[in-house]
């Protein structure tokens, strides 16, 4: 470790202390960013660590989604996204306003927002869901068609695994779609024995190459099963390293350097540190809003 970063590391940890704060880290953020934090994990664990933390400040190092995950679950604390413009691009691909319009056509169908989606989208949906429990999450609904927003794939992959009827929103993760099939099988030309997992974020043709389609936790808890030696990693970069960490001696192939989020890597140890003196960013959800979003999370919690 540079000295640097050795200094930078030191500050974060004494403010950390005096500010009773607590770092929560997605299983895509830098390696420096996890090795720092308090807990890492995906969507799903993020959100169940911030209900239950008696931190006073919860410094979320994530995508602002999370964030407001983060504060729609505990009005009374402050949540820092150490960088306001690290908002997610499938997020952004809906609106409140474009998911009423679509529910006046589709009135039958529930609602079920992935978690990857703005506060007002949730407020409007009936349950909410991660790639973690997102199946469970629809063979939870007592009717027989889901509107599911806003990623397409992810609904699709859904669609191939139960009988409910599944209406589509045309939005998509960016770095996902990076990865096609012909990467897969190029890396698994050099390397024939090893399984291959992918999220289901990922294009249907990309999922048909899989052995497994898992979310970033269910990912982490396959790699650590005894008969995996080598695996082929379909997602973003950063899980890598905590892969790395966990099993050392294992191999974890990424499909390509190149599936990265630039919005997850805009946290760094700077943005925290800066993040912890001066207590912003802030996400505040509006309590109107809340009040509903969390009426569609709470549901996924009671789930699980
Ligand atoms: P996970 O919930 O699987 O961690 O996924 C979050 C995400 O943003 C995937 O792109
Ligand atoms: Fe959003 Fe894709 Fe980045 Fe996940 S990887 S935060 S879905 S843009």
């Amino acid at each position: 470790m540079e000295n640097r970063d050795a200094k930078l590391i030191e500050d974060i940890l004494r403010l950390k202390r005096q500010r009773k704060a607590i770092i929560l880290a997605h299983n895509y953020q830098l390696g420096e960013v996890q090795d720092i934090a308090d807990f890492v994990g995906d969507s799903l664990e993020l959100s169940q660590n911030a209900a239950k933390t008696n931190a006073d400040v919860i410094v979320f190092c994530g995508v602002h989604f999370m964030a407001e995950t983060a504060s729609i679950l505990c009005p009374d604390k402050i949540v820092l996204l150490p960088d306001m413009h690290a908002g997610c691009p499938m997020a952004d691909m809906i609106t409140a306003e474009r998911l009423r319009e679509r529910k006046r056509e589709a009135h039958k169908a529930a609602v079920v927002c992935y978690v990857n989606s703005p506060a007002e989208v949730k407020a409007e949906s009936d349950i909410c869901c991660t790639s973690a429990n997102a199946i469970k999450v629809i063979e939870s609904l007592d009717g027989e068609e889901v509107l599911f927003v806003p990623d397409q794939y992810l609904g699709h992959y859904i669609s191939t695994k139960t009988n409910k009827r599944i209406i589509l929103w045309p939005g998509f993760c960016p770095t996902h779609m990076r990865i096609r099939p012909e990467m897969i099988m190029e890396v698994k030309q050099d390397h024939p024995q090893a399984k291959v997992v992918v999220h289901p974020e990922c294009r249907p043709e990309v999922i048909a190459v899989a052995d497994e389609v898992l979310g970033t936790g269910g990912m982490c808890k396959y790699a650590r099963r005894e008969e995996i030696e080598e695996l082929i990693v379909g997602t973003e970069i950063g899980i890598i390293h905590r892969l790395r960490k966990e099993n050392p001696g294992k191999k974890f192939l990424p499909v390509s350097e190149q599936v990265v989020c630039p919005r997850m890597k805009l946290i760094t140890l700077e943005s925290i540190l800066w993040s912890l003196q001066e207590m912003k960013p802030e996400v505040k959800v509006p309590e109107e809003i809340r009040i509903k979003a969390k009426s569609a999370i709470n549901k996924m919690l009671a789930l699980v």
